[in-house]
């Protein structure tokens, strides 16, 4: 029953209040991990969500949504592609600033590792101020693919990342404060 794998996973992640600073409520998803089950029922959720939408492509954005983009990816047949922090690609890449509470990062994708038919699944486990997903997607429409969906393993709406993704449907777990 999908309420119960919901509440299973919702309960698998462990909340560090103060990590990695004062006044942030951590959500770590490497106690999910530790529950094959959890871990299993994420992964299907999402599968059985996206099997039959015609996606080509999942990118997963580095580091924890490798961890969920990869195995979707396989089960549903689509490629899988790596959005990584600055200088860690070998080949020509294209690359989308965001800002970050201070400063800016970077996320870089190759270049030609997307087709103008593509059609991408954004995975990530978590949306807080919706910077990374945002710059995530630009960088696979910049590429010529059309984004169908972000997905999210946690939400935290108090954020209000959501309104930064220019209307893109975002499908999620589990949200959290
Ligand atoms: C975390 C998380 C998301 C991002 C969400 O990644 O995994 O990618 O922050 O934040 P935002 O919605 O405010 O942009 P982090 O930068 O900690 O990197 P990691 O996955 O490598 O640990």
């Amino acid at each position: 029953e999908k309420d119960a794998r919901i509440e299973a996973i919702a309960s698998s992640i462990r909340v560090v209040p103060n990590f990695p600073k004062p006044g942030i409520m951590f959500q770590d998803i490497t106690t999910l991990l530790l529950n094959p089950k959890a871990f299993r029922n994420v992964v299907e959720l999402f599968v059985n969500r996206y099997i039959d939408k015609g996606i080509t492509v999942v990118a997963g954005v580095e580091a924890r949504g490798f961890i969920f983009a990869a195995p979707i990816a396989l089960a549903i047949g689509a490629k899988f592609i790596p959005l990584r922090k600055p200088r860690k690609l070998p080949g020509e890449v294209i690359s989308e600033k965001y800002d970050l509470e201070y400063g800016t990062d970077c996320l870089e994708m190759h270049v030609g590792a997307v087709q103008p038919e593509d059609r991408a699944l954004v995975v990530d486990d978590l949306i807080a101020t919706g910077g990374t997903l945002c710059a995530a997607m630009n960088l696979l429409e910049r590429a010529g693919a059309e984004v169908v969906e972000c997905a999210c393993v946690i939400e935290l709406p108090e954020l209000k990342g959501r309104e930064r993704l220019n209307g893109k449907p975002l499908h999620i777990l589990v949200e959290s404060r």
